[in-house]
């Protein structure tokens, strides 16, 4: 029997990311190691990276420089880098990080307890390989844990869109889909320990093709088969590009009731001009009809999307259109970044545009961005709508839930966790919603 040993995992970045790391910690859990939130009493550090924005990766390196005390105090600690920044700077992080033993990548963590065991051994190794064989088949099954009503599920992972801005493509990959049979699976474990809400993840979660019984799987087909699992109430997916958002999804989105009515569908820019030099193989004029279409079929869906400004070679006029194109679709809810160079991908070798330049745009973008989330949130006050409740609210007897639409809803009641009520909303402040039971 070996030891208890002690894991903690920061994990930064994406959704996808939050799931990886559950995984890694069910992997070194088969190992013998228990996580911990306390990284001074831990025996395995993990942090597992984003490399989306330079900021993203820059935190890395400064994360590892509150460590080192730990590290002097306690040599036998291990300290493992994995996901995109692992990925793209392996080799570098090893150079620039000698507190680092360990590196994996988001396609090979699968390994991760035989790189520990190298890492003991006083090894520095450095696995960022796409492997031929699936992580996904060499993980252990998922183990019963905490309950939590929400879970994601990865169904899909990597890209083959290259947008000439992102590192995505060179960090997870070329795409592929996870089987039909092993989601459904998962799935149902997921269910079977109280989760009540999935989101199904990929960096192309509409592009999703997944081998079925009968011949590749569609998202859509996906989402409908799921919807039969009894105790799962509800479905949610992201992140989606608008060129595979096909007929079959809209379509659902109107007839499944467990897809709830809400959707992460990035955009980028309203300049056809922009839209063009980030290879996103759509316009504008497009993405405005498909919202319309997807609107048709859900009336009430709740959109959110992603904004860069500053793209390389960005215009006034160019920016104006992204103005234009946010006041004509309405978001619920959105992200916006400023360009950000990043090293190898084709817009990096472009004219950057100034940064107080960026820096203004993104000020008023963000300006428009939150009047509109407000609005739409405020136009939520007097409605009906379904909570599920995911732990206990500040106030005394209160509870926190999320709405169908994904506002965070508090209710005083007297609901558990993991129950789903109906519930009236009653105000509306700046990052959610009070309601009241019905
Ligand atoms: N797969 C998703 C999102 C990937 S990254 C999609 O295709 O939409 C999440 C968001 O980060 C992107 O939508 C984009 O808005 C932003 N992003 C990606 N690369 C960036 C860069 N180099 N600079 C600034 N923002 C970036
Ligand atoms: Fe990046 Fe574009 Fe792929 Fe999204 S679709 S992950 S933005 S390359
Ligand atoms: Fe970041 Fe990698 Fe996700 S770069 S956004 S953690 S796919």
């Amino acid at each position: 029997m070996t030891q208890t040993r002690k894991l903690f995992i920061k994990t930064y970045g994406c959704q996808m990311n939050v799931y990886d790391s559950e995984r890694m910690a069910e992997a070194m859990g088969a190992e013998g190691y228990v996580t911990t939130d306390r990284p001074e009493e831990a025996d395995l550090i993990l942090l597992n990276t984003c490399h989306i924005r330079e900021k993203a990766a820059e935190k890395v390196y400064s994360e590892l420089g509150r460590f080192k005390p730990l590290k002097a105090a306690r040599p036998d600690l291990k300290i493992g880098i994995a996901g995109c920044v692992a990925q793209a700077e392996g080799e570098e992080i090893m150079r620039r990080a000698p507190i680092v033993d360990l590196v994996v990548g988001p396609q090979s963590y699968h390994r991760l307890p035989r790189l520990t065991r190298a890492a003991e051994r006083g090894e520095r190794p450095v696995d960022t390989d796409f492997p031929a064989e699936d992580k996904f088949d060499h993980l252990p099954e998922r183990p019963a844990r905490t309950i939590r009503p929400t879970a994601f599920l990865t169904v899909q992972e990597g890209c083959d869109k290259f947008c000439s801005f992102c590192v995505v493509p060179y960090t997870r990959g070329a795409e592929v889909s996870r089987p039909v049979d092993r989601i459904l699976r998962e799935a149902q474990a997921l269910v079977d320990k109280g989760v009540r809400e999935i989101t199904l993840l990929g960096q192309n979660v509409n592009a999703y093709h997944g081998a079925g019984p009968d011949g590749d799987w569609t998202l859509a087909r996906l989402v409908r088969e799921l919807a039969q699992i009894d105790g799962l109430e509800r479905i949610r997916y992201t992140t989606s590009h608008p060129n595979d958002m096909s007929d079959d999804l809209i379509a659902a989105h109107g007839e499944v009731d467990k897809l709830m009515p809400y959707l992460h569908l990035p955009v980028q820019s309203g300049s056809d001009r922009i839209l063009k030099a980030m290879n996103r193989k759509h316009t504008a004029e497009g993405y405005v009809r498909l919202i319309e279409r997807i609107r048709a079929a859900r009336p009430d869906i709740v959109l959110s999307g992603d904004f860069i400004v500053g793209f390389p070679g960005e215009t006034d006029a160019d920016f104006q259109a992204t103005m234009d194109l946010v006041r004509t679709v309405r978001y619920g809810q959105a992200y916006s970044f400023k360009y950000s160079a990043r090293p190898g991908t084709p817009a990096a070798e472009r004219d950057p545009v100034a940064p107080e330049v960026a820096d203004a745009r993104l000020q008023q973008l963000q300006a428009l961005l939150s009047e509109q989330q407000r609005e739409t949130q405020d136009s939520m006050v007097g409605r009906e709508v379904s909570v599920l409740f995911e732990k206990p609210g500040r106030l005394p007897g209160q509870m926190v839930g999320k709405s169908d639409h994904l506002y965070a809803v508090h209710v005083v009641t007297d609901a558990a966790v993991g129950e789903i009520r109906r519930v009236r909303i009653t105000a509306s402040a700046p990052h959610s919603l009070a309601g009241e039971l019905i």
